[in-house]
């Protein structure tokens, strides 16, 4: 297998990632919150790339179960349910929900990546799962894995080169006869820097910076939590609809959740009186 890695989703055509198998990160903290999104039952999560785009797609949906998600400047948009925070995700907000999510640089990233082969959300937060679930793609042992990094208004980020570097690591103690661009290289550089501390590394990063003056450091603290939830979001087209789960608890809270869901008492239609 090759590895390679993209900085960041700039001047990326979407064409160069078709058929192409994928993972995308987003630290801080589309692919954390995407993760925790999936874990509390949200039925499915549509990534787009503008605030107008999700209240389009919200408006002509007339759906009361539909919901939408996202951040501009790291706030809730104005008028949007949810945030980008993970915490926020909870069953409460989004089971059985369809979220309509815009963020500045996570959901573009999932935007170029609707035409690949296979296209997996990854963070610290699912590191093993997602190795488990490379380790599930048919025929990989023979192609290149692009990781497809958010990165942060366009530029590098600290925080998903650490954890794409982390995540080449870990793929590379699983594969055999792992080769790697100049860009993964320069990924294992970084972790081999920055990985032995990953909640300073991501507080200092520049974007940690920001959500920590925004009072978000509760959300760096989750997202830098390894292997906290062992689910991986899968990306089809334009919609995650589907996840990957690694461990029995969280499969068997799924399941639950799911006949819960099938216990429900019909809604009953309310009476009209003349
Ligand atoms: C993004 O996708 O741009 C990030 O998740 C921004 C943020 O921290 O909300």
């Amino acid at each position: 297998m090759q590895i390679n890695v993209f900085f960041s989703p700039n001047h990326l055509d979407e064409l160069l990632l078709r058929d192409k198998i994928i993972v995308v990160i987003d630290v801080l903290r589309a692919s954390t919150t995407i993760t925790y999104a999936m874990r509390a039952g949200a039925r499915e999560i549509i990534p787009v790339a503008s605030v107008d785009q999700a209240m389009k797609i919200v408006g002509n949906l007339h759906s009361t179960s539909t919901i939408l998600c996202g951040e501009r400047n790291g706030k809730r948009v104005d008028g949007f349910k949810l945030g980008n925070s993970p915490s926020e995700y909870t069953e409460e907000a989004v089971e059985g929900k369809a979220l309509i999510i815009t963020t500045t640089n996570g959901a573009v990233a999932l935007t170029k990546a609707k035409h690949a082969r296979q296209c997996f959300v990854s963070g610290f937060v699912n590191m093993s799962a997602t190795v488990e679930a490379l380790a599930q793609v048919p025929g990989l042992e023979n192609e290149t894995l692009h990781i497809l990094c958010s990165g942060r208004e366009e530029q590098f980020s600290l925080e998903d080169a650490t954890c794409a570097g982390m995540l080449i690591t870990r793929i590379s103690q699983k594969f055999s006869n792992v080769r790697y661009t100049d860009s993964a290289r320069a990924a294992l550089s970084v972790y081999a820097q920055f990985g032995s501390d990953i909640p300073r590394t991501l507080r200092e990063s520049d974007h940690g910076q920001i959500l920590v003056s925004l009072g978000f450091e509760d959300d760096i603290r989750l997202a830098s939590e390894i292997d906290s939830v062992p689910l991986v979001p899968v990306l089809e087209q334009n919609a995650i609809k589907k996840k990957l789960i690694f461990s029995d608890a969280l499969r068997e809270e799924v399941e639950l959740r799911a006949n819960r869901g099938l216990n429900k008492p019909p809604v009953r239609k309310a009476r009209v009186s003349a």
